[in-house]
């Protein structure tokens, strides 16, 4: 088992528009939730294009961009930081493949997809794009320190 004050890993986990208006949420979150990770943050809004922008910056001048930053931009999205063992390589997992025609069943692209530009979620792909992604959508009071009762049972 893990030492109650060792250090855990974080992941960047936000529901595109398109899961938000599919009513998507509790799904996703429950999957995060059945697995053991704990959710320090959590929060709903309607990213300006700026922030948008600024989320997918690495991607500005491929052909895509502009439609994806309009997109994100387009409705509400639900933020969220879950911490826990290894948890950015599981929520990707999670997720799936990028196509969502190409994830496999039991991921949530792959419940739940048919096109790239409405591929439902998005998760950070490392440890770096998680701290950059965590501290973009996120102000440090916003992220919960506390002791999930659960842990000496999940680890
Ligand atoms: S790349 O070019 O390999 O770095 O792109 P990738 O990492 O696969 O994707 C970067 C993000 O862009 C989204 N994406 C697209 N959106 C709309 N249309 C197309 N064709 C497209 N291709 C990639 C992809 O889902 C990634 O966003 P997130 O939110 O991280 O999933």
């Amino acid at each position: 088992a893990l030492a109650g004050s060792s250090p855990q890993e974080r992941t960047f986990i936000m529901i595109k528009p398109d899961g938000v208006h599919r009513g998507l949420v509790a799904d996703i979150i429950k999957r995060f939730e059945a697995k053991g990770y704990k959710l320090v943050g959590i929060k709903v809004l309607v990213p300006s294009k700026d922030l948008a922008g600024k989320h997918y910056a690495e991607h500005e001048g491929k052909p895509f961009y502009p439609g994806l930053v309009n997109f994100l931009s387009s409705g509400a999205v639900v933020a969220m930081v879950w911490e826990g063992k290894e948890v950015i390589k599981t929520g990707r997992t999670f997720i799936g493949a990028t196509n969502p025609l190409a994830s496999a069943p039991g991921t949530i692209r792959g419940d739940y997809g048919i096109d790239v530009g409405r591929n439902i979620i998005h998760g950070s792909d490392s440890v770096d794009s998680a701290q950059k992604e965590i501290a973009l959508w996120f102000k440090p009071a916003e992220l919960a320190e506390y002791e999930l009762i659960s842990k000496k049972w999940v680890y």
